[in-house]
């Protein structure tokens, strides 16, 4: 029997907009849906849209959404343009009756996320949001464990973010999330917020520290250190947050109940300490063994897989492109099947607002202030 609103035989003609960076990462995912057809692909730089199109053999390029929307008939964009040009491409989609999947982060406020909704709910168009991190192999490892209720409930989760960013160091300071303090936030925290959104829910309450102030080339001040420590939904949740220096970290410490697991995104690892029936010590040993063991298992898992699609045996199953093919598939899938989205624009905007209350905690405007004299003047 069908299910209500289901269209198994749905196919989709979709189209790119943004032939930046993660443009080719979406059309790798889209590629590996056997009902969806990448019919065009436009960039405001109409070169980059040309070679996309060659690249990946996509007949139709344009250099203005407006145009690919006039003459291109698509049942779904991806909105792959920098955060501040979010808002008013996904409006233009909606209001033209197509359907949208959208990077992250949804928009830049919640006033931007608020008029989607509203947008999205009067032309009856649905609009998904790429939160691929939530689709890490890591973390799916950690949900099968969760979901056969080894941790009891989830209580607490702690992420760890140090990443090197590039473009700091190399000085290309005009990049959108250089142009205020909070542009960083908007730009990396989704990643860690929308997994903490799935294990403890959203975000209710926030007290952050910026620190680590420095001056960057374009005399706009950045902070390279955030500290989060947030009330949730259904527990409590830290985030920590730095960039631009030392080893790169990208780790969760998830508590619950009767377990705890630490997962490291960067090797691709989760590692699950649980009580045994036994004594202090012996349980320490087993777990020891056990944890020992998962991670040469995990380890060796990782490098054949990269030795398969190195040799072309395989898919690529980099982490980071396997959280973003997944995140693609279950969009598409819950399109067709006409199931709620995966990340909606409720869930979407609710990490929009907790990267908002980070900021506003942190110091809101008095952080944009390049003049020290002038935050003295304030705090009186
Ligand atoms: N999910 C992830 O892990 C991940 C990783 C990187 C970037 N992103 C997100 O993806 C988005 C794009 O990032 P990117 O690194 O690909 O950026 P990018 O700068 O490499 O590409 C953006 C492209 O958009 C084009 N563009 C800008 N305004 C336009 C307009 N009005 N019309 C048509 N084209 C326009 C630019 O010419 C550029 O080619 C951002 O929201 C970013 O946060 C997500």
């Amino acid at each position: 029997m069908m299910r209500k609103h289901a269209s198994p035989a749905r196919s989709f003609r979709v189209g790119i907009l943004g032939a930046g960076f993660i443009s080719d990462l979406h059309i790798a995912a889209l590629k590996t849906l056997p009902f969806v057809e990448v019919c065009s692909v436009c960039d405001q730089a109409s070169g980059k849209a040309a070679l996309t199109g060659e690249r990946w053999n996509i007949p139709q390029v344009y250099s203005s959404l407006e145009e690919m929307l006039e003459k291109s008939s698509l049942d779904v964009i991806h909105i792959l343009l920098p955060p501040d040009r979010h808002f008013e491409a996904a409006l233009a989609c909606l209001e033209a009756g197509v359907d949208v999947f959208l990077e992250k982060p949804l928009a830049t406020s919640s006033e931007e996320c608020d008029a989607l909704l509203r947008t999205s709910a009067r032309s009856g168009r649905r609009a998904g949001v790429n939160h691929n991190a939530r689709y890490h192999p890591a973390l799916e490892r950690l949900k099968t464990a969760i979901r056969a209720w080894r941790f009891g409930r989830v209580q607490h989760v702690a992420a760890a973010i140090n990443l090197p960013l590039r473009q700091l160091s190399q000085g290309q300071h005009d990049h959108w999330m250089f142009r205020s303090p909070g542009n960083i936030v908007l730009e990396q925290a989704p990643h860690p917020l929308s997994q903490i959104q799935l294990l403890v829910g959203n975000v209710e309450s926030v007290s952050a520290l910026a620190s680590g102030r420095q001056l960057l080339n374009t005399g706009q001040p950045f902070y390279n250190t955030w500290q989060i420590s947030m009330v949730c939904e259904r527990g409590s949740a830290q985030c920590s947050l730095s960039f631009g220096g030392g080893f790169p970290v990208s780790t969760l410490q998830v508590t619950g109940e009767d377990a705890v697991a630490f997962v490291d995104l960067r090797t691709n690892r989760v590692q699950i300490s649980e009580q045994t029936r036994f004594l202090e010590p012996v349980d320490h040993l087993l777990d020891g063994v056990r944890n020992g063991s998962a991670a040469m298992r995990q380890g060796a898992e990782n490098f054949v897989n990269y030795g398969l699609s190195f040799l072309k045996l395989k898919a690529s199953n980099d982490p980071f492109f396997a959280g973003i093919r997944a995140s693609v598939r279950a969009f598409y899938e819950a399109l067709r099947e006409g199931s709620p989205l995966p990340v909606d624009l409720e869930q979407a905007s609710a990490v929009i607002t907790a990267c908002e209350r980070i900021v506003h905690s942190a110091g809101g405007e008095r952080l944009n202030y390049t003049d020290i004299s002038k935050e003295i003047a304030h705090a009186g």
